[in-house]
């Protein structure tokens, strides 16, 4: 991607920018009903672990979300935004289905002084990560994603430290996606927000009163019948053959 300066003296080119998509589903008035009807059986009990609070129902075995009937109507629609997806990538999403791997409830309790509800993490099996929001109170908190190492900031440190109380001692003059190297993207109810799977991002903690709830899910993408005779690519799961992991040795014959 390119564009001029301000001033048009010059041109900018803009290197491997990261889409994350975000698209209301607010005509969608039915989703989050669906989703209602599924909490009693996907529910688990928030507690403190390593790493902080478990708020996800991945953590809690809760993983089969998309195999639910009654929420078959919002995973076609999600179908449809990953095609949309992939095509503002420049991608042809003909080529591919989609496979829902795993898809739980993130339930996050207002905070109890933590900085993070949920730190910096990816999911590193999935092709496209993707967040449904069904309530979010306000001062609920976002999501915030990480550069995971430092881009455009690198070759000068810490110049591009930004003074929150005190603008006279910023360097930075405006806060944006080329002087930063975490940023936050704050959902409303009904926000359906999609970005790669091996991108890194944290859940800011929720300062508002009440629950945050979300559903979260990953996707991996496998080649359709008609493109199996690609070089690249993920064949369907029919096309695998499944063998046990043993630690015997392989001259281990007896
Ligand atoms: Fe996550």
């Amino acid at each position: 991607m390119q564009f001029p300066t301000d001033d048009n003296s010059a041109t900018l080119h803009a290197l491997f920018p990261t889409l994350v998509y975000q698209a209301g589903l607010t005509e969608c008035r039915s989703y989050p009903f669906a989703f209602q009807g599924e909490a009693e059986e996907f529910q688990f009990p928030v507690e403190s672990g390593t790493g902080g609070k478990h708020f996800a129902g991945e953590y809690h075995g809760k993983i089969l979300l998309h195999q639910q009937e009654s929420l078959q109507p919002f995973f076609r629609t999600l179908a449809e935004h990953v095609g949309k997806y992939l095509r503002v990538l420049g991608m042809k999403p003909e080529f591919f289905d989609m496979q829902c791997l795993k898809s739980w409830f993130v339930l996050c309790e207002p905070s109890d002084g933590e900085d993070d509800a949920m730190m910096s993490h990816n999911h590193s099996c999935s092709d496209i990560s993707w967040v449904y929001y069904i309530d979010v109170p306000k001062d609920g908190g976002g999501i915030r994603f990480h550069a995971g190492q430092n881009l455009n900031t690198a070759p000068f440190g810490s110049a591009f430290h930004y003074d929150w109380h005190d603008d006279q001692k910023s360097a930075v003059n405006k806060l944006n996606c080329w002087n930063r190297d975490a940023w936050s993207i704050q959902p409303t109810a009904g926000d359906l927000l999609m970005f790669p799977g091996h991108q890194l991002h944290s859940i800011d903690a929720n300062r508002s009163e009440t629950k945050r709830v979300s559903v979260a899910g990953d996707i991996a993408l496998t080649l359709r019948e008609e493109h199996v005779n690609l070089e690249f690519g993920r064949t369907a799961q029919k096309h695998w053959l499944q063998m046990p992991l043993t630690d015997r040795g392989v001259d281990d014959d007896s």
